[in-house]
């Protein structure tokens, strides 16, 4: 019996914009969770270290009449971890793809890659079949795991192509099935849990890859409507200038000030647990572009600054992550938008800004506009929600990006015990990070000579700009900054993920709310 567990669209809503790209169709990719029996035309196997076939896999080798392991032996093939085969001439299959498993026990993020290598290996093969019994593994429902690479790593987006992928194949839709033992576990659990995160994060990396010409204040707002059309227990409201004036964001304001595209402030509210309880907090940066306004940036890269969004993209795809799977949590998003334009009414380096908390900042330079819409953004939600866990996340320093590189985000907090929790929860969920420094010297480099604090000061590190925001952070507050500036744009794929921008933070944060969630 075929069950359909879940069908993902890979690719993109179609933009009305953009009628070229009306008649593409994207592939839709069914996971299915099945028993041992294999029907697929392609089978992926994995192998292990030592070489030694599992018995699932003998088993495919014994319809192959041997031919596979004939082949792995003449490969002088190890089955070191990612290593990859693809090898014809497998009937009754038409090919059957090797992915090496290495020799340690698989944790949960070895079997998202595991899935990821699959994908990768497997580029379009209509019919797949992934062997998922037999694994080196403690981890519950692996084979949801594998899935759940499998999706992250085929991600695509190619709404602006005039030719697609699958226009050669004429292919618009793929089977992925996972065979092995008490498979009805790991369909549960992607297909009311996995898929859900996957989706999240590929709303990250469309929101992150999309132009700036396409996306503005309004049009994120739209996009971020047609997310949650199907998730009834989300609320969205948005604020536009009229609504921030009253609230007094003249943070936020000042940096949307330049563009022709007014600022929005999203707040997303999902309340699936206690009413008595205090939600998680998460803030975003939602820059829909940052030209660095009138201390405008080099060309160099700039084109890049499209994805200044990431951080409000990753709120967005948490909410819906956790939402979607019903946690018994109660999580708030919020969404500072903005666009950062030099204009003839753009703020000046020098200017002074009142923020909603009331204490003003002297903006030093205007390309430091994250940590500005960020200061309203933790004093609204703050005010407003009282959250037991607040935690910011933002594309806001080059800083962190030349610290850390593309493995860890920084993370700071004002809690050593915190900052480890944090590194212990993204190494298992797959997204690194990894602490800096925040002492009252980063504080002190941002005393201004004429308003309360300035926007920059000392160096320009990624330890001044969570000065700047935790300046508007209430001292007990348990707080948390993320900067994804070097983590969210990759250069060349990794195991879950095609280049590009990789939609962080949904995973990280998503951790976070599992393990934060309420004592039942
Ligand atoms: N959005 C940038 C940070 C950034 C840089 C993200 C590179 C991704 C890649 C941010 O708004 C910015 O311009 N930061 C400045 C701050 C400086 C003016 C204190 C920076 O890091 O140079
Ligand atoms: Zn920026
Ligand atoms: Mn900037």
């Amino acid at each position: 019996m075929k069950a359909i567990v879940s069908k993902i669209g890979l690719g993109v809503i179609v933009s009305c914009l953009l009628t070229y790209a009306a008649y593409a169709k994207a592939i839709t990719t069914q996971f299915e969770f099945e028993g041992v029996a294999v029907n697929a035309e392609h089978i992926a196997v994995f192998v292990g270290k030592d070489g030694a076939l599992s018995a699932a896999v003998a088993g495919i080798n014994a319809k192959t009449k041997g031919r596979l392991e004939t082949a792995l032996k003449d490969a002088e093939y190890k089955g070191k971890f990612g290593a990859k085969l693809h090898l014809y001439g497998m009937s009754p299959f038409k090919s059957i793809i090797v992915v090496g498993a290495g020799s340690d026990e698989l944790s949960v993020r070895k079997l998202r890659d595991l899935g990821g290598y699959v994908a990768q290996a497997s580029n379009n093969k209509q019919s797949l079949g992934v062997i998922s019994a037999g694994l080196n593994t403690t981890v519950e429902q692996s084979a949801a795991q594998l899935a759940m690479g499998y999706a992250l790593s085929s991600y695509t987006f190619d709404k602006y192509k005039e030719k697609k992928k699958n226009e050669d194949n004429k292919m618009t839709s793929r089977t992925v099935s996972f065979h092995g033992q008490g498979v009805a576990a790991a369909k549960a659990l992607f297909e009311n849990d996995l898929i859900h995160v996957v989706k999240g994060v590929n709303f990250a990396r469309d929101m992150g890859t999309e132009p700036g010409l396409s996306i503005y204040p309004e049009s994120y707002v739209q996009r971020v409507r047609a997310l949650f059309r199907d998730v009834a227990n989300v609320k969205i409201e948005v604020m536009g200038v009229p609504e921030m004036k009253r609230k007094n964001m003249g943070a936020i304001l000042g940096v949307g000030r330049g563009s022709i595209h007014d600022p929005r402030f999203v707040i997303l509210s999902y309340m699936g647990g206690n009413s008595d309880e205090a939600p998680i907090a998460l803030a975003g940066k939602g820059i829909t572009f940052d030209t660095g306004g009138i201390s405008i940036k080099p060309n160099t890269g700039q084109w890049q600054m499209k994805s200044d969004l990431s951080g409000a993209a990753a709120v967005a795809g948490t909410l819906y992550a956790v939402a979607k799977r019903g946690e018994k949590v109660n999580l708030v998003g919020v969404m500072a938008m903005a666009e950062n334009m030099p204009a003839k009414d753009a703020i000046r380096p020098g200017d002074v800004l009142k923020t909603m908390s009331g204490k003003t900042i002297e903006v030093m330079s205007t390309d430091a506009e994250g940590r500005l819409v960020l200061s309203d953004a933790v004093t609204y939600v703050q005010e407003e929600y009282n959250p037991r866990l607040l935690i910011d996340i933002a594309t806001l320093t080059g800083a962190a990006a030349r610290a850390l590189g593309t493995d860890y985000a920084v993370v700071i907090t004002r809690d050593w015990d915190l900052a480890q929790d944090m590194m212990r929860i993204g190494k298992t969920a797959g997204e690194d990070v990894w602490p800096l420094p925040l002492n009252k010297s980063h504080y002190k480099a941002i005393k201004s000579d004429i308003a309360d604090i300035k926007s920059t000061g000392g160096n320009p590190g990624a330890s001044i700009g969570a000065a700047v925001i935790g300046t508007f952070v209430d001292e007990d507050r348990v707080w948390v900054h993320l900067d994804i500036a070097g983590v969210d744009w990759l250069s060349k794929a990794t195991p879950t993920a095609p280049k590009g921008h990789a939609g962080w933070g949904v995973r990280f944060m998503d951790a976070v709310v599992r393990e934060n969630q309420q004592a039942q």
